[in-house]
């Protein structure tokens, strides 16, 4: 018998104010067609003035308890995904922990950008599977509004707001493919390319917290490649081909990335959960975010198979291979 770390709930939380591209038209040296063509994205979810990363992180957690049936009380680890935490210290997941009333386990934050949904999950399964944990908040939260420079049309118009989160379980299983739960997870990271898609502040570098700053075109090519590379390992860990896979929930950046990847997989479109076009890049939320509104909708169903993938600065880059 192996341990398996079982997605027992899904959960996730947007803000209230939704922005679209022609409100932006507005402010912003942009057009709606633009954005549109180049990006797939309509709209985005904006943080109200005070409304913090935590904030919404708290909300998708409960929305996973509530649908596990589970309790705070059930959980011994947090994690939380996030490039915009509510202070530089302590974490966003400790401040979670504690509006969830838990005075006993661990939570930390992970910064792995937009990949950082998938590091999280990595993490807290490792964590299950040594049996150090035995339920796991596994959260994906940004307030990427706060980073943007709003003067910038290359970045601002491509990214949003929200939170989604995961409860993992322990469950025994087979070993096998046929078992619920995550099958294999595969990180990567190469420091050298951080210049392509980072933020120009920090603590340590600047004191500020600086904005977000990419050589778009670079990063997609980037990205195309290096998502479906790491697919392509999940799968063959797994002794399985495109096929198999019931659901690709990727990383939301932008459409002709997901539509890239896809065709470079022979995944057909129609097994992909989109929802860039409502909620634009929400960085390490978006991940949890679609596989919440396509666990919720009834697409995605217990027993089958879904693949997690994403990409984000650093570079890092990363795949989830699950049974539901
Ligand atoms: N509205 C109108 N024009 C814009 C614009 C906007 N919001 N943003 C950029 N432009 C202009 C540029 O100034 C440029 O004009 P120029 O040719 O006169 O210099 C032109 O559009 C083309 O810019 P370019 O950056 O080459 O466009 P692109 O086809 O590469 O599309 C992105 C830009 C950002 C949409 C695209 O590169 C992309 O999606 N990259 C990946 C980004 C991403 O997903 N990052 C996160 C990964 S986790």
């Amino acid at each position: 018998m192996v341990i398996r770390s079982q997605i027992a709930g899904v959960g996730s939380y947007l803000p209230a104010r939704i922005v679209t591209n022609q409100e932006l038209e507005r402010s912003v040296d942009t057009t709606d067609a633009w954005i549109v063509e180049r990006s797939g994205i309509r709209q985005r979810h904006i943080a109200a003035e005070g409304e913090t990363t935590s904030d919404l992180a708290f909300e998708a957690a409960k929305a996973a308890l509530a649908h596990a049936g589970m309790t705070a009380d059930d959980i011994d680890l947090i994690i939380v995904g996030t490039a915009t935490p509510d202070h530089t210290f302590p974490a966003t997941a400790a401040k979670v922990q504690a509006r969830l009333g838990m005075t006993k386990g661990v939570a930390f934050d992970l910064q792995a950008v937009c990949s950082g949904f998938v590091f999280a999950m990595a993490t807290a399964d490792n964590f299950i599977k040594a049996g150090q944990a035995k339920a796991a908040l596994v959260i994906g939260a940004e307030t990427f509004s706060r980073i943007l420079d709003w003067n910038d049309r290359g970045t601002c118009v491509l990214f949003g707001d929200g939170a989604g989160a995961v409860v993992l379980k322990s469950a025994q299983g087979q070993g096998t493919t046929a078992d619920q739960g995550i099958l294999s997870t595969h990180l990567h990271s190469d420091g050298r390319h951080y210049d392509l898609l980072y933020v120009d502040g920090g603590p340590s570098s600047t004191k500020t917290t600086g904005h977000v700053r990419m050589k778009g075109n670079e990063v997609f090519r980037h990205a195309v490649v290096n998502m479906a590379e790491v697919v392509g390992e999940a799968l063959a860990a797994n002794g399985l081909q495109s096929t198999d896979i019931d659901w690709v929930v990727p990383h939301q950046a932008n459409i002709r990335i997901l539509e890239g990847t896809a065709r470079k997989l022979a995944i057909p479109k129609d097994r992909m959960v989109v929802t860039v076009d409502r909620h634009a890049n929400t960085s390490a939320a978006s991940i949890p975010l679609a596989l919440a509104e396509a666990v919720n909708d009834g697409r995605i169903k217990r027993g089958q198979l879904i693949l997690l993938e994403a990409m984000g600065g650093g570079f890092t880059w990363g795949a989830c291979l699950a049974r539901y």
